[in-house]
């Protein structure tokens, strides 16, 4: 555990001893682990419950099913407070609150809800007078009434509230611990005074609660991922357009930042959002926008926006090089779809792989933490976790995932392994210029391009930049025009 996240639990009070609260939470997830692991170091009794057991049996060693940082330690700091068993009913019967975390994945376009229902079946006769259910799964405006009515039509009248989650993969814990605001929707007073009961140690600590109805809950959620999600095709569309203007997206995005009515997160240009969020909130948003006959056409533009970017990548990186890829040795350094993680859901790896290797490049892939998962998708993929090996004879790299391994690279020694000097940065880590001194051709997003300075050449084979698209004279134009640029916001 980072010295980091230590401080931010000591700092924290517990619930004290009279108030802890037995929580019971269904789906142990991403959401659901890293909710029931923070509750119980808040100083809670949380039992996780999850439907596969051998998911349980090796929770109950201590160990995570998927990396997040600081996850394991924290579970294995608080074992006396949290307990895992796949006895949804034992669970239900115990808890005071219940709080729904399972996956609601797209249906069609709109959203599959069977997880919630079937567990909602499995507990509705089980719940102690008094328990609230709590839906912390991301679902349509409308979702926890219809829940509620669920539990009524079968004699149960507990409270349905909603609380949705705001954790990003690889900081999920700070950003639990540390949260911008706690959201809760509610109908009535008693599922409100529990829910203030159970983040009583984060409002005490000044986290900002909402309270709010239930539909607002669950459309905060929506809303702000849809938001985001704008953010970063705007700023994406922003980059191409620099592209062809000469400008520097880098500088356009601070810039545009420091003005605290726009704010600078989620600005940084890339190869498109991923994950297992952004995609699938967008479309349930969006249909859910259509469904009410009130067409969500920005967040329509976004989704489009995004997903032409994703299949792009592969052009892309053709265009880059200027020629038939075939047989060309490609390294593609990122795999997961952000730091920290090893999760490749809709990661802008998968279509700029799948893409390559149609077009007959040879590729090679690395990733700190995601190796095992390509495999599994891609089981030809050679696949290294050191950057240097996977760069070995390459032709061209490719910079997917804003990894930190990544931007600490020696861009020098990396050119030595190469047989080629290309590097497509999708993540704008480095300085153009730096880049090009290690002898580098270096292709950023939404910023001029540079070729490697005279000096650092090293005589290696040289994987052309598109003339049509770059011509030599304009680059040196430009590189001789440029400040001292290229810093991230
Ligand atoms: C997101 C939300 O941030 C979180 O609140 C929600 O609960 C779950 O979905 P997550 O998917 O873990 O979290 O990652 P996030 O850090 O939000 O990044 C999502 C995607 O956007 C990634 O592909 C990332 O690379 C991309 N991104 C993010 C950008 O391209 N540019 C940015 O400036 C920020």
């Amino acid at each position: 555990m980072t010295a980091e996240l230590l401080s931010l639990l000591h700092h924290l009070p517990r619930a004290s001893a009279a108030d802890p609260m037995r929580v019971a939470v269904i789906g142990t997830g991403y959401v659901g682990l890293v909710t029931g692991t923070c509750l119980a170091a808040l100083g809670h009794k949380v039992a996780c419950v999850d439907i596969d057991p051998e998911r349980v049996a090796t929770l109950r060693r201590g160990m995570a099913p998927f990396y997040e940082p600081g996850l394991e330690a924290l579970m294995q700091r608080v074992t006396t407070r949290l307990s895992f068993t796949s006895d949804i009913v034992a669970a239900a019967t115990y808890a005071e609150v219940i709080l729904l975390a399972v996956g609601t994945p797209s249906m069609g376009g709109g959203t599959d809800l069977s997880q919630v229902t079937n567990a909602i079946a499995a507990i509705n006769g089980a719940l102690l007078p008094g328990a609230v259910v709590v839906i912390k799964s991301t679902v349509p405006a409308g979702t926890a009434a219809q829940v509620e009515r669920m539990l009524r039509e079968a004699g149960h009248p507990n409270s349905v509230a909603s609380n949705p989650e705001f954790l990003r993969e690889g900081t999920a814990i700070s950003d639990f611990l540390r949260a911008d605001r706690v959201v809760i929707g509610v109908a009535e007073s008693h599922a409100e005074t529990v829910l203030r009961r159970l983040y009583e140690p984060l409002t005490s600590a000044r986290i900002p609660l909402v309270v709010t109805s239930r539909t607002n809950a669950e459309m905060i959620k929506h809303a702000a991922n849809g938001f985001l999600a704008m953010k970063i095709a705007f700023i994406n569309e922003v980059a191409d357009l620099c592209e062809r203007t000469g400008g520097d997206v880098d500088d356009v995005a601070r810039a545009l930042g420091l003005d605290v009515r726009i704010g600078g997160h989620f600005l940084r240009a890339g190869p498109g959002y991923g994950g297992s969020c952004f995609p699938k909130d967008t479309h349930a948003f969006a249909e859910l926008g259509r469904q009410h006959g009130a067409p969500l056409r920005l967040i329509e533009a976004a989704m489009a926006s995004n997903q032409a970017r994703r299949e792009g990548l592969g052009a892309r990186v053709a265009g880059a090089i200027g020629r038939d890829v075939t047989g060309l040795r490609i390294a593609i350094l990122g795999l997961a779809f952000k730091p920290n993680t090893d999760d490749m859901r809709e990661s802008p790896a998968l279509p700029l792989i799948r893409d390559l290797q149609a077009a007959g490049a040879v590729l090679c892939a690395c990733d700190p933490r995601a190796v095992a998962c390509a495999s599994r998708i891609f089981p030809g993929l050679a696949c290294f976790e050191d950057p240097y090996r996977a760069c070995e004879g390459a032709d061209a790299a490719v910079i997917v995932t804003d990894w930190e391994a990544f931007r600490l690279l020696d861009l020098g020694r990396l050119r030595s392994m190469m047989s080629g000097n290309l590097l497509v940065d999708f993540r704008n880590q480095f300085d153009p210029s730096e880049a090009a001194k290690s002898g580098l051709r270096y292709v950023s997003i939404g910023r001029p391009s540079v070729e490697p300075s005279q000096a650092a050449e090293t005589g290696g084979a040289v994987v052309g930049v598109s003339p049509r698209r770059r011509p030599a004279a304009v680059w040196q134009e430009r590189i001789a025009r440029l400040p001292d640029s290229g810093s991230r916001p």
